[in-house]
């Protein structure tokens, strides 16, 4: 039997950011996709929250639970063998206080097998992150368009377009990096903001929407997979055209059961 392959660690990832070689990045939420992923050579699969909007129909990440998280994170990892595997902690299960962070943290690590966690925010949740990285939890940041904020972003906007938020947007970065997270999510910003932000930091950028200069990318893989055919944006390139496959399939199904040509002698037991 061939030997398992190594485990993507954080480690790693700063060594592909000091060689250049680029970070591979999509979210997951099942151990089907997963397993596929995995096999594709995927870096990191990153279990989003945004799985309460692309498979729970929500309009929001806002509405996703610890509960949810530690469901999906949990099939992920059953699905992944060298994939480093990063669950999206959701709303207020870790901007209360350090402890309650490290607390619901501990147990997504603890129950899931996955990695590391991902949080929103820059400055603000930085002592949180610092206490998350001392008890060996490993954190990803993420900056820019942070969908839990939408409200008070005032929509899924471009974010660091003045000067203003140009400049809070690389201390957040740098306030990140110093206490300790591992990489960090660029959302939704300027390209060259991006890349000034990447030439910044030691620790790679992961973008979305974030322009072609940082470390590594991520997408919805539901809608680079041309699956979720209500979502659409400037940013994301659909690389299959799947909706499309799976509802000729289930009118081809359909038509084939209502006209009793499926099933045929060869989908049959004759005894
Ligand atoms: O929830 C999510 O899928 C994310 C990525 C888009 C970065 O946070």
């Amino acid at each position: 039997m061939p030997d398992a392959p190594k485990p993507v660690t954080t480690h790693d990832l700063l060594q592909m950011k000091e060689q250049g070689k680029r970070i591979v990045v999509l979210t997951c939420y099942d151990a089907l996709f997963a397993r596929l992923l995995d096999g594709a050579g995927v870096d990191i699969l990153l279990v989003g929250d945004s799985v309460n909007q692309v498979l729970a129909g929500a309009e929001t990440t806002l509405s996703a639970t610890l509960e949810q998280m530690v469901y999906h994170t949990k099939i992920v990892r059953r699905g992944t063998q060298r994939a480093m595997v990063v669950c999206d902690m959701p709303f207020l299960t870790y901007q209360v206080s350090p402890a309650d962070a490290i607390r619901n943290c501990g147990r997504v690590l603890a129950e899931t097998g996955c990695h590391g966690v991902k949080l929103e925010g820059g400055r603000p949740i930085a002592d949180t992150v610092r206490a998350l990285v001392d008890v060996g939890i490993p954190v990803m940041g993420h900056l820019g368009l942070t969908p839990q904020s939408v409200h008070a972003l005032g929509g899924y906007r471009v974010q660091g377009r003045d000067e203003r938020t140009a400049d809070r947007l690389k201390d957040d970065a740098r306030a990140l990096e110093q206490a300790g997270a591992f990489a960090i999510v660029l959302e939704l910003i300027p390209g060259p903001l991006a890349s000034q932000i990447t030439k910044s930091l030691t620790i790679p950028t992961i973008g979305i929407g974030a322009g072609p200069a940082c470390d590594g990318q991520v997408l919805v893989l539901h809608d680079m997979l041309g699956l979720n055919d209500r979502f659409s944006a400037k940013f994301v390139k659909r690389y299959a055209a799947l909706s499309e496959e799976v509802r000729e399939a289930v009118q081809l199904y359909a038509a084939e059961v209502r006209e009793g040509r499926y099933p045929g002698p060869e989908h049959s037991f004759a005894k």
